[in-house]
């Protein structure tokens, strides 16, 4: 924290939260740290300013700092995502996917997505969300949960029989890679858009250690910036080469959705893009990838069921239930004893309710950018092994307790990336 507060009650907060953060492992896969230079950004005097509309067009007098930093927020993320188009608005992630339902579709018009249990995100229809009760959200799956492979023709099916108008990619709790091609193939065929939710892996994306959906003809992006992209709390649209899709989504993100936009979250937004266009980048984005891979090896040599049956990007969603009889929120409590946050979460075709499930989720943005490779990872995987075989014996989560912060301490989350 840089400066003292004068509010002490918050201050002695944000203390014990940098205490936490600092002390403790972070895997949960939709976390990460960002930089001194995104921390002042976000933290900055743009948060005084009232900015409603877009650059060079706004409501409001004294915009020439804000025009600006918008425009440098649209060229680096356009850069960064080879696109022609970028609104770096959206609040966070559910506004930008909401806003591009909106800008597209009619109450009523259909969207196909990937099952929720299978991986997709509750902004892809859940039916307790606000979209889910303006839209009708049909259904993909994977074929066999021991691969993650997508049924691509029952995608095909579905697609033809539902003629949905907007076909969405994109999980929060899916390991596997997805073949964009298909996608794009069956949209063309059925005449509809292609959407891609990359909240997750579009760090990996932006650095090219995954690939890009808009090099398969993608239409449309959408993303947080605040996971593997490594920005503030945020979220993004990209739009490929369409400029009346771009300009629809722009009408409906303001006014349509939201009002004035935070200038402060797009000047850290801004400085994010520009970390993310640096050869550190691409290398941190591949060490993610190998640091996942090296976590799911000590799993497979357990005999850990992992969905999927392992990972190609940054997370892992293993069935602790199914392999070792713990629950996922008995691993999650265990996990937080000693120091390791993660999340319990829904396996395909759970058994089990959310709030109780068979697995857990885990994965390697926010230890990697402490600077962990392999050797850490493989160790911290042994690790939770050790804790979920043996979650009531005490003497060995204080051993296990006393190793995460030993390695925490080795690892000091970094001030400054490029
Ligand atoms: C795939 C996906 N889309 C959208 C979101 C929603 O983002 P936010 O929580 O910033 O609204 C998330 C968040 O985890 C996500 O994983």
């Amino acid at each position: 924290m840089p400066s003292k507060m004068l509010d002490k009650l918050v201050e002695k907060l944000i203390k014990s939260e940098e205490k936490r953060q600092r002390e403790g492992l972070e895997l949960i896969p939709s976390e990460n740290y960002v930089s001194e230079d995104v921390l002042t950004a976000n933290g900055s005097v743009f948060t005084n300013k009232y900015s409603e509309g877009y650059p060079g067009r706004r409501y409001y007098g004294g915009q020439e700092n804000t025009d600006a930093i918008e425009r440098l927020a649209i060229e680096r993320a356009c850069k960064l995502f080879n696109c022609k188009f970028a609104n770096v608005q959206p609040h966070s992630g559910a506004p930008a996917n909401l806003a591009v339902y909106a800008a597209l579709l009619e109450p009523g018009d259909t969207v196909l997505g990937m099952d929720l249990s299978h991986g997709g995100h509750l902004t892809h229809g859940h039916p307790m969300t606000l979209p889910a009760k303006i839209y009708n959200f049909v259904r993909y799956k994977m074929k066999d949960p021991e691969t993650g492979e997508i049924d691509y023709e029952d995608l095909r099916r579905v697609a033809i029989e539902k003629k949905p108008k907007i076909i969405l990619a994109g999980f929060s709790a899916y390991s596997r890679t997805l073949d964009y091609k298909k996608f794009v193939e069956i949209a063309r065929e059925v005449g509809a858009i292609t959407m891609a939710d990359m909240a997750h892996i579009a760090g990996l994306i932006a650095a090219g250690a995954l690939r890009n959906p808009f090099d398969d003809g993608f239409d449309i992006i959408t993303s947080t910036t605040h996971k593997t992209l490594r920005g503030p709390r945020g979220g993004l649209i990209l739009t490929r080469e369409n400029e009346e899709i771009a300009k629809k989504i722009d009408k409906t993100v303001f006014p349509g959705i939201q009002g004035g936009p935070h200038m402060h979250t797009i000047a850290g937004k801004a400085v994010a893009f520009g970390e993310a266009l640096t050869p550190k980048f691409k290398k941190y984005a591949v060490q993610v990838l190998k640091n996942a891979k090296a976590m799911e090896e000590v799993l497979r040599k357990n005999n850990i069921r992992m969905i999927g049956g392992g990972t190609d990007n940054h997370l892992i969603l293993a069935d602790v239930f199914g392999s070792l009889g713990v629950t996922g929120k008995e691993a999650q409590t265990v996990f937080d004893e000693v120091g390791i946050t993660l999340n319990m979460n829904m396996i395909a075709d759970d058994p089990r309710k959310p709030m109780d499930p068979s697995g857990i989720r885990f994965g390697t943005p926010a230890i990697t950018t402490r600077g962990f490779k392999e050797k850490e990872c493989k160790r911290v995987a042994e690790l939770m092994i050790s804790v979920l075989k043996n979650k009531d014996d005490k003497k060995l989560k204080e051993s296990v307790h006393k190793e995460i912060k030993a390695l925490a301490k080795k690892f000091p989350i970094p001030k400054k990336f490029v």
